[in-house]
């Protein structure tokens, strides 16, 4: 049988500046999801890349002497080396300037044109630059962009308008779907400030520059940078490519565009809406996460309140910047990032509550037992109840998964591990050894390895480089998931790796 399939999207960065660690963030969430998805033997498909056209870029090269290509070229090859630093598992990396895409967003311009969905107008309206974003007088929070906060601009120009005001009832009916858009709360703001108000048709076309995909009818026009950049989903799967469109055939629809949440409306409003006009299906529901925050500020590229992430990985390695970006936040809410937390993190979670873990419990199987294991399976009460919260484990990490609730899910499995270390703590090995009570050492020994085992599978895919630190360290390649469910996997006379620090204190 085919496995089942899985398809998940971060948004396209804007290349206008190098990334922060706000992008990494939600980059990190998808790529735990995608691998966990990988590691319960879905087929999956991670798609991430570059949002490369508009204004913005375009003055933004100009700054710096630079065509808007040379500039984005720059920042893409940094991006990629970002995410390689990170271990990102994307399957494709998609960026709006690839040929195949910019013949497909003309392609399919061109279909809503024919269709009737799209049509030549008149724009008169206030414009955000920084943005990116076209708004009428009653989208204005105190006169500014409702998103940044900044100053719009008047501007009046021959434009292509997008149909939106006709697809209403049916967004309106896509958001009632309870999974469609989540958190709640996510839906309710996007009915009170959106659909309560009128959905106006959209412009989708601009002259005022030109660092854009031309319509192909009307040179003088590029295409709106929110209809080129949506439709990467698509056109990433090969969709009005022109050339092989399997992938588009196999992954549509989406299961899961993550984004951020200030640009929930794109993705829940004018993203469906687009899919309607091509009588395409919606993508099966869209995880609007919050903004990690620096002093209660958004972590952004115009605050330039930022380092480069690579020197958080640098200093405390990256299953600590992983594991900190998909722990610390409560998913769906804001969080703060501050480095001093960060190394708490390190030093409490990782570096006491499993590395020390794992190296005492080592330490001690080469002092009694030369490093080799054996299940008694004599076990005591207290045995029970660690294999039991251990075997259990599975159905509460699926169901916080579910739900894409990371945060919880590493909760759940450092709450495993925390057991293991009351479980030494209550058993006292080294007693045992005093007592030369060699069988029920042996016991505990295997029981508490045998519990990391299982702990490990998981963590690999939310701190993947540990996790495989720890296989090595016991050597074992019972490491697929269908061996999370039953106790008891590592084998008799087992042999272990050598011990060594999974993180040293900072
Ligand atoms: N190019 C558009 C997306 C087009 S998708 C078809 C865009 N780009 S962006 O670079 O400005 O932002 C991309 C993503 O990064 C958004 O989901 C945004 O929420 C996320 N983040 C940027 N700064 C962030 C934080 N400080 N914290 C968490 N995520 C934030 O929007």
């Amino acid at each position: 049988m085919e496995n089942k399939k899985f398809y998940i999207t971060t948004p396209i960065y804007y290349p206008s500046a190098n990334f922060h660690i706000g992008h990494c963030y939600t980059t990190i969430i998808a790529d735990a999801i995608a691998r966990f998805k990988r590691l319960q033997g879905y087929d999956v498909f991670f798609l991430t890349g570059t949002d490369e056209h508009g204004l913005k870029i375009e003055n933004k090269a100009k700054e710096v002497n630079k065509t808007p290509k040379e500039y984005v070229d720059e920042i893409v090859l940094d991006a990629k080396d970002l995410w390689k630093s990170l271990g990102i598992s994307y399957d494709k990396f998609i960026r709006t300037t690839d040929d195949y895409h910019v013949k497909a967003v003309s392609n399919i311009f061109n279909k809503l044109y024919e269709k009737g969905d799209i049509y030549k107008g008149y724009y008169e309206g206030l414009y955000c630059t920084p943005c990116e974003s076209f708004w009428t007088s009653k989208d204005l929070i105190d006169g500014c962009c409702p998103d940044c906060h900044r100053e719009v601009k008047k501007v009046k120009e021959e434009a292509y308008f997008f149909k939106l005001s006709k697809y209403e009832d049916r967004i309106r009916k896509l958001l009632d779907n309870k999974d469609f858009l989540l958190p709640e709360s996510r839906k309710n703001e996007m009915i009170n400030n959106f659909l309560d108000k009128g959905l106006d048709d959209l412009c989708v076309s601009r002259t005022s520059f030109t660092w854009g995909i031309p319509v192909s009818f009307d040179k003088s026009h590029v295409v709106y940078v929110w209809l080129d950049a949506l439709t990467n989903y698509l056109t990433a799967l090969g969709y009005e490519t022109g050339d092989d469109d399997s992938l588009f055939k196999k992954y549509w629809p989406c299961d899961l565009h993550l984004v951020g949440k200030e640009i929930v409306r794109f993705h829940a409003i004018i993203w469906p809406a687009i899919l309607m006009a091509l009588d395409l299906p919606f993508p099966k529901q869209i995880f609007a996460h919050g903004w990690l925050k620096i002093n209660g500020e958004k972590i952004s590229k115009s605050l330039g309140n930022y380092k480069d992430p690579r020197e958080y990985i640098n200093t405390y390695g990256v299953d600590a910047v992983r594991y900190f970006a998909l722990r610390e936040v409560p998913f769906g809410n804001d969080g703060s990032f501050d480095e001093e937390y960060l190394k708490q993190r390190r030093n409490t979670d990782l570096c006491n509550t499993l590395g020390n873990l794992l190296n005492r419990t080592i330490a001690m199987t080469y002092k009694y037992f030369d490093g080799v294991i054996t299940n008694t399976k004599v076990n005591e009460d207290i045995d029970k109840d660690l294999i039991d919260s251990v075997t259990s484990l599975k159905e509460i990490v699926e169901n916080d998964m579910s739900k894409y609730n990371v945060s919880l899910a590493l909760e759940d499995i450092f709450n495993v591990l925390k057991a293991c270390n009351k479980y030494i703590d209550d058993t006292m090995p080294w007693n045992l050894a005093k007592l030369s009570n060699y069988d029920r050492l042996q016991t505990v020994l295997y029981n508490i390895l045998e519990s990391i085992r299982i702990c490990s599978i998981y963590l690999s895919a939310f701190i993947p480089d540990t996790s495989k630190a720890i296989f090595k360290q016991l050597n074992t390649d019972k490491t697929t998931y269908d061996t999370t469910s039953k106790f008891g996997y590592l084998e008799d006379n087992h042999k272990l790796g050598d011990g060594s620090i999974l993180f040293e204190r900072i």
